[in-house]
């Protein structure tokens, strides 16, 4: 009963305060055209991305996983015309379709796709002294999420935020002997929270269009 509720109660809140616009419903196309399974963010979740990007008055975005920039797209209408969003995709498919669905929105002065192994890339832009961003959107492969983490921090300066998805998957996080890589990923990232002074974070539960799940929100110290 819980799943269909979670869903109407998210078309609820969709319909009051995360209307798509064209370019979204575009982004959703060439997903649902392409026959993949949508691992995008929801449109109540997007709104929440706007939200927190308001309330630190954020210029400069960092975003792990573009996917076919569904999310990415949320993010940068969440920006000032000035702001800067760099997004990083591994899969050239995707990336190449992204670059297409940002440049639909009008979003390309905005956003710097970048395409690669972000754990190189982010290693490149630490090293050439990349200045702080205000906001980080963490949603890319699982295994290395601890150390996305990390390198955040690094590009972060005190107040900016952190927000990873998929940190709860199905709440499989409470069985220490997964051996689902996606699990333990998270799981590494869940446990260093324990014993880290460096950010006051939380998780929230997410529920609603997408599986259950949950998304780590953290602001730096
Ligand atoms: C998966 C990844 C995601 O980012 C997501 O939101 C849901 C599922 C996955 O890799 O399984
Ligand atoms: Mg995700």
């Amino acid at each position: 009963m819980e799943r269909t509720l979670f869903e109407k109660v998210d078309h609820y809140i969709a319909g009051l305060t995360a209307k798509e616009n064209p370019a979204l419903l575009h982004a959703t196309a060439t997903i649902d055209g392409a026959n993949l399974f949508n691992q995008s963010i929801s449109a109540v979740q997007g709104k929440m991305l706007q939200v927190f990007l308001k309330a630190c008055n954020a210029q400069r975005v960092l975003e792990l996983g573009t996917f076919r920039a569904y999310s990415t797209i949320w993010l940068a209408q969440g920006l000032p015309k000035n702001g800067k969003l760099v997004t990083i995709e591994f899969d050239q498919t995707h990336a190449e379709v992204a670059r297409q669905n940002i440049e639909h929105a009008h979003l390309e002065t905005i956003v710097e796709l970048k395409v690669g192994n972000a754990l190189e890339i982010l290693a490149t832009m630490i090293q050439d002294n990349e200045p702080p961003f205000d906001l980080f959107f963490i949603d890319a492969d699982k295994p290395p999420y601890l150390e996305y983490f990390q390198m955040a921090l690094k590009m972060s300066r005190k107040g900016s935020i952190i927000i990873c998805d998929n940190v709860i998957r199905n709440g499989k996080v409470l069985d220490e002997d997964s051996t689902d890589e996606k699990v333990r990923g998270v799981q590494r990232l869940n446990d260093f929270l324990k014993n880290c002074d460096q950010v006051t974070a939380t998780i929230l539960q997410t529920v609603g269009t997408k599986e259950y799940d949950g998304m780590l929100i953290a602001v730096v110290n």
